[in-house]
């Protein structure tokens, strides 16, 4: 899809095809700037990162897909792969998956945009309107009247994994760390659409985030499912792990639409819309859609013939040991998350025999819907050498991780069984 009302544009975009996917909101955005040669202010946080970054940038804006992250640093986020900083992208590392609450230092951020340069809380409103009986206009202190709920959720970018796609696909190039759990607390969304009001000709709700917009390309709107926005975990969070959310995850308040792909949790929320149908902006068509049939690897989509992606799959990762590790101990421990977006997870298996074999994993004992699972396994290696660890997680739906993700040109949902080389030394 070309951006509207930029006919020339329409030879370099279409020449570029070839190599970048533009049902990739991002990609679609870096071409579009590409294209008018535009230059983007660098706001607010690019301001406090290193002259370095800014000059590769000056150079190239596509070249920020991939930056040194060893000389950006993103204050409170101490520790992250900067997977972008024109628009911040910061991946957990590792090391950092450690517990089963995130800490907010330590969860990553996706932005599509700039983030907002100015948010003063006290002038901030939200607005519900569309159809709806009484247009409804709140600031903070409204949001904190009205009565508080908090959801533990796991939050996953679409993306997260795309680095592991085979062929590769452009776009963010996501490992295993564009997750995070977090408890997240506000008021209900069910609980603002019922006193506004909701019409019966009202399907969908829609959020509109305050992104600065880099440019003429489409602002960051999607819209969920009138009964998934009813659901009374669906929140309007104001707070994550207890405290005000910080900037980076949508200050002052976002959706929470647990067990989705974290695109659905709009940002920086400044209006919920009800809409009589589905919103169909870029982020929602061509974005974040799968194709309803199997797509062989590199193999060419219908856009027609896709739908949006909702619920988060089942999915594991190993968290440690790491890719490539040399390990002296006898007894290694073996060690990740499990998560199913709106399923329980039911069971993780590990291999440490290229699968030939699988051994049950021990599942950790927090548990809540829409949170990931802890898991351990403990491995004698009966020798010294090269081995290859797998884990496959199987949840209540009883869907079991592949050995292949289903492949798409966006890289959306990657979960194949994941796995990591190790050298064991006698
Ligand atoms: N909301 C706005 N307004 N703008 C965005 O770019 N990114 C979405 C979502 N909400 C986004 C947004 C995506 S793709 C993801 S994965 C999550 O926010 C990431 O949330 P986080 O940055 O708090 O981890």
């Amino acid at each position: 899809m070309l951006p509207r009302g930029t006919g020339q544009l329409a030879k370099p975009v279409g020449t570029w095809r070839a190599a970048l996917d533009l049902t990739d909101p991002d990609t679609y955005i870096r071409c579009f700037e590409v294209c008018q040669n535009t230059m983007i202010s660098r706001r607010d946080f690019l301001q406090r990162v290193s002259g370095a970054l800014a000059a590769a940038g000056a150079i190239n804006p596509l070249l920020n897909w991939a930056v040194d992250s060893a000389s950006v640093e993103v204050p409170g986020k101490e520790g992250m792969i900067v997977r972008s900083a024109r628009f911040l992208d910061l991946e957990m590392p590792p090391e950092f998956f450690d517990s089963w609450i995130t800490p907010v230092p330590h969860f990553f951020v996706r932005n599509h945009m700039h983030e907002p340069s100015t948010l003063d809380a006290n002038e901030w409103r939200l607005s519900i309107d569309g159809e709806v009986e009484n247009p409804l206009t709140l600031n903070l202190a409204d949001l904190v009247k009205i009565e508080q709920h908090a959801v533990t959720n796991t939050l996953e970018c679409a993306g997260n994994g795309r680095a592991f796609q085979q062929p590769r696909v452009p776009g963010v190039q996501w490992q295993r760390g564009a997750v995070g759990t977090a408890r997240f607390s506000g008021p209900r969304l069910g609980d603002l659409l019922q006193r506004a009001g909701v019409k019966s000709s009202g399907k969908h709700v829609m959020f509109r985030g305050l992104d600065e917009v880099p440019g003429k390309v489409p602002p960051f709107i999607r819209s969920i499912p009138l009964e998934k926005a009813m659901d009374g975990d669906t929140l309007i969070a104001t707070k994550m792990n207890g405290a005000p959310l910080m900037k980076h995850h949508g200050f002052p308040a976002r959706a929470l639409v647990p067990g989705w792909i974290g695109a659905a949790s709009c940002k920086w929320l400044t209006e919920i819309k009800v809409l009589d149908k589905e919103f169909d902006g870029n982020f929602m068509k061509p974005g974040y859609r799968m194709p309803n049939q199997p797509i062989p690897p590199g193999g060419d989509v219908n856009p027609d013939d896709t739908h949006p992606i909702t619920a988060l799959g089942v999915k594991s990762i190993i968290a440690t040991p790491n890719e490539g590790s040399m390990l002296k101990s006898r007894s290694v421990h073996i060690h990740g998350k499990a998560w199913a977006g709106e399923a329980e997870v039911v069971r993780v298996e590990i291999s440490t025999d290229s699968g030939a074999t699988w051994h049950p994993a021990q599942l950790g004992r927090e548990q809540t819907h829409y949170a990931w699972r802890l898991w351990s396994f403990v491995w004698k290696p009966p020798n010294a050498g090269e081995y290859t660890i797998m884990s496959r997680a199987t949840d209540s739906q009883g869907r079991t991780q592949p050995q292949a993700a289903a492949w798409n040109p966006s890289g959306y949902l990657y979960n194949a069984i994941d796995q990591v080389k190790i050298r064991v030394q006698a």
